[in-house]
């Protein structure tokens, strides 16, 4: 290692959701690699609480095929639940801002409602990625339980990152998690969300878009 910081500077600041990718797989030995690393991720009391269901070629198919039909039929089912309001104030502005940038690249209007919903529900196919890992937690995981799959998740996207591969976290999934569990014969784990993950298409304008971040003093406070 030359200088770590640099490392990390690089590899954070590298990762981003990306919204359009390559058909190409990501070699197996590649993908065991990468699943491996994630599992170095912490945990309360070293739980370890996920469950990792990788999905690709034909059952990637018929998962996708899944998820937009659960969607036309408004078949919803979250284990952690969302509701409109559950974003407020700053978080909205910003989820906002996210949401125009986003939909601006692949050239969505304001307000372009109809637009918008042909992309989210397109999204169910995984942004054309060919490979999507579905995260699963304990039937009875609560918050504390869900924060360490965040971890898991973030770690596993880093390591993807450093061996070249582009993801995107998609919370979407999570909203059919019956259609998922049924596809995948999952018994009763909790699904949080997956991350759709392959070689990113560079030339997309979907992959275009940058997201801010709020300054250092907006989110951190230093006590001594
Ligand atoms: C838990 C989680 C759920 C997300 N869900 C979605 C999603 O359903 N669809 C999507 O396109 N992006 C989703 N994102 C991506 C965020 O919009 C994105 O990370 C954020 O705007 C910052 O952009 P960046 O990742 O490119 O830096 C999700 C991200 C996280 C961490």
């Amino acid at each position: 290692m030359e200088h770590l910081p640099d490392y990390a500077e690089h590899l954070i600041r590298a990762r981003r959701a990306t919204r359009a990718f390559r058909p190409d797989a990501v070699p197996e030995e590649t993908l065991r690699a990468v699943f491996s690393l994630a599992g170095a991720a912490p945990s309360n009391s070293n739980t370890q609480p996920w469950h990792i269901e990788v999905v690709s070629g034909a059952a990637r198919e018929r998962l996708g095929d899944a998820l937009v039909e659960a969607h036309a039929e408004k078949r919803l089912s979250m284990d952690f639940p969302y509701h409109d309001g559950l974003y407020q104030g700053t978080y909205q502005r910003r989820r906002q801002q996210a949401g125009e940038r986003m939909y601006s690249a692949v050239g969505i209007g304001r307000e372009d409602r109809t637009a918008r919903e042909a992309y989210n529900a397109e999204s169910l196919r995984f942004y054309g990625a060919p490979h999507v890992a579905l995260l699963f937690t304990a039937p009875n995981a609560e918050a504390r339980m869900a924060a360490d799959v965040g971890i898991y998740a973030q770690t596993l996207m880093l390591a993807m990152t450093a061996h070249g591969i582009a993801s995107c976290p998609q919370g979407l999934l999570g909203f059919y998690a019956d259609t998922v569990r049924a596809e995948l014969g999952v018994e009763n784990r909790k699904l949080l969300l997956g991350i759709s993950f392959g070689y990113a298409d560079a030339t997309a304008p979907a992959n275009r878009v940058r997201i801010p971040r709020a300054e250092l003093d907006e989110t951190t406070r230093f006590h001594a």
